[in-house]
């Protein structure tokens, strides 16, 4: 059988041309979208994984920041998530979390952004949920700095919905629309792009996390 990329020892974990892709994108825009970031067999094992999780009911209504009624939240945001505990993550997820811990060094390398950590979420997203426009940084708490988000779904077609919208500009006249094709990976600085996801129309699977630094930097 042949190994997955993310077990190949004599590899880096990530590939040279989307280490250049990925950080020239994220440098010259602030965004940055790698159709292929992760192969299809790796991509089929995180779906068994989330598939698994699920199964176990080891999901929950997402939240807004702190304080907020739940009313509010469903007006807001309808994804169901579970986040990641790194410390307990194995197989696949546990993969794919080496694969970032990889990414947020690269980043602080070349980028000197100081990115200290890593929080993430599988998140679902079922038919009719969206999560309106939003910042990925909480009000009074400057710790996220760059959003990460592979797509974990096959044969999403336009009509399917769930686009990720990015909005590119301050007064938010132009945007960018992802579909959330399998292993396609998304990033943005948290603190710069608002954005939103369309109403889902089918099951809508990804794993989103933020790669933080200390608070007050
Ligand atoms: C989020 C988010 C986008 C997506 O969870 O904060 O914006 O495409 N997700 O899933
Ligand atoms: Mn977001």
């Amino acid at each position: 059988m042949k190994p997955l990329l993310s077990e190949q020892i004599d590899k880096p974990l990530l590939e040279a041309r989307l280490q250049d892709q990925l950080i020239s994108e994220l440098c010259d825009k602030g965004w940055s979208i790698i159709p292929d970031f992760i192969p299809s067999e790796d991509i089929e094992q995180l779906q068994q994984a989330a598939a698994e999780l699920l199964r176990q009911d080891l999901f929950h209504q997402a939240g807004i920041g702190q304080g907020e009624s739940h009313a509010l939240h469903e007006r807001i945001r309808s994804d169901h998530i579970m986040w990641l505990d790194p410390a307990n993550t194995s197989g696949s997820l546990g993969r794919y979390l080496a694969l970032l811990e990889a990414f947020r060094l690269l980043i602080n390398r070349t980028l000197y952004l100081n990115l200290h950590d890593y929080e993430g979420h599988v998140a679902i997203y079922p038919p009719g949920s969206f999560y309106r426009k939003h910042l990925d940084q909480f009000q009074g708490d400057d710790r996220r700095t760059v959003t990460a988000i592979l797509y974990l779904n096959d044969d999403w077609k336009e009509a399917d919905g769930g686009q990720l919208r990015i909005y590119t500009d301050a007064a938010q006249h132009n945007y960018e629309e992802v579909l959330p094709h399998a292993g396609q990976f998304v990033t943005f600085l948290s603190s710069r792009f608002v954005h939103e996801v369309l109403p889902a129309r089918r099951e809508r699977l990804s794993i989103t996390g933020w790669f933080r630094r200390r608070s007050g930097l």
